[in-house]
C-alpha cells in the first residue's frame, strides 16, 4: 500500500496497540513488526520496506530501552525525535506506530527478565555486559504485545539477530524473525543512528571497519586460520586510526562459535571505538 491510501495511527499503550492488531486479524490480515529504538534512517525503512512487501499490516515500535543501556552508556542523549520519526514512516506508508512511555513497559513492580546465555554471552555479551538480556526482555515484551506474524530485524545487529532467533525458538513464541540485509553508505559505513555522533575526521576513517572486515573475510575464504585473520584485522584496524578494537571476530554464522574446521557457514564480526563512538559491523564469508 502507498503512502497516499494509508494514515499513520500512533498508540502508547498496550491494550490500544492489541486492539488495532485485534481488528486487522478480524479482516483476515497478516502483521509485521518492526522494532525499532527512532532516530530511524533508511536501515530502518529498510525492514519497513520488508514488512509492507511481507505483510498486510505494518507496526513500527519505538522505545528506547533503558534495559539496554548499560552504565556510562548513551541512554539519556540517545537521539529522540518521535515527530520526525513518524512522519517519515507515515510517507512510507506504515500503518501504526507503537511508542510506549517507560512506566508502559516496565511499571512499578516489574522485575522479570529474558536471558540469552551462551550466544548472548560472547562478542558484544562481552564487552555490554546485560545488554543482551536487556534487549531480549523487551524484544520478548514487543512479540507477546502485538503477536505478528513475522518482526523484522538488521543484520547490522547480528549478534541480537542471532540471540532473538535462539530467543524466539527456545521459547516457543510464534513470530517468523526475518534478517535484512545491512545498509551502506556508498563508502561502506554501515547505518546507524549512532553514526551522527561521529566527528568529520572520525567520519572520514570509519568505512576502514567495513574494509578490514571484508579483508578478513577473503583471507578466511582463501584458506587463512580464522584466528589469526581475526587477530590480523584488529591489528590492521587500530593502524587505520581506531583508537581501541573491542574484537575482529571470525565465527559460526548461527551460533556465534568459534569455527571447528567444518564446512558450516561462517561470519565475521567486528567492535571498535573511533573516539568515544563505538561502531560494530559485519559480513558472511564465502566458503
Ligand atoms: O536494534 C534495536 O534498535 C534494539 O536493540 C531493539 C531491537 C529495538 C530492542 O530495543
Amino acid at each position: 500500500m502507498d503512502a497516499g491510501k494509508t494514515s499513520l495511527d500512533i498508540v502508547r499503550s498496550v491494550s490500544d496497540l492489541r486492539g488495532k492488531v485485534r481488528g486487522w486479524r478480524a479482516a483476515g490480515e497478516t502483521v509485521g513488526l518492526v522494532p525499532t529504538m527512532g532516530a530511524l534512517h533508511d536501515g530502518h525503512f529498510s525492514l519497513v520496506e520488508a514488512s509492507l512487501t511481507g505483510t498486510d499490516r505494518t507496526c513500527v515500535t519505538l522505545f528506547v530501552n533503558p534495559k539496554q543501556f548499560g552504565e556510562g552508556e548513551d541512554f539519556e542523549v540517545y537521539p529522540r525525535d518521535e515527530a520526525t520519526d513518524a512522519q517519515a514512516l507515515a510517507a512510507r506508508g506504515a500503518h501504526l506506530l507503537f511508542a510506549p512511555g517507560v512506566k508502559d513497559m516496565y511499571p512499578e513492580g516489574f522485575a522479570s527478565s529474558v536471558s540469552v546465555p551462551g550466544i548472548g554471552d560472547v562478542l558484544e555479551g562481552e564487552f555490554r555486559p546485560g545488554f543482551f538480556t536487556g534487549v531480549a526482555t523487551v524484544v520478548t515484551k514487543l512479540l507477546l504485545q502485538a503477536l505478528p506474524d513475522k518482526a523484522y530485524f538488521g543484520e547490522k545487529d547480528y549478534q541480537q539477530l542471532c540471540v532473538i532467533r535462539r530467543m524466539t525458538a527456545d521459547l516457543d513464541i510464534p513470530v517468523e524473525i526475518v534478517g535484512c540485509p545491512i545498509v551502506r553508505e556508498s563508502d561502506g559505513l554501515a547505518l546507524s543512528s549512532r553514526n551522527a555522533y561521529l566527528s568529520a575526521d572520525e567520519r572520514e576513517v570509519a568505512p576502514a571497519l567495513h574494509q578490514v572486515l571484508q579483508e578478513t573475510a577473503s583471507r578466511v575464504s582463501g584458506g587463512a586460520d580464522p584466528a589469526a585473520a581475526g587477530e590480523d584485522g584488529a591489528a590492521a584496524l587500530r593502524q587505520r586510526g581506531f583508537a581501541k578494537v573491542d574484537y575482529i571476530s571470525v565465527r559460526d554464522a548461527e551460533t556465534l562459535a568459534v569455527p571447528d574446521g567444518s564446512d558450516r557457514p561462517l561470519r565475521v564480526l567486528g567492535a571498535a571505538w573511533l573516539g568515544r563512538t563505538r561502531l560494530i559491523d559485519n559480513i558472511a564469508i564465502d566458503c
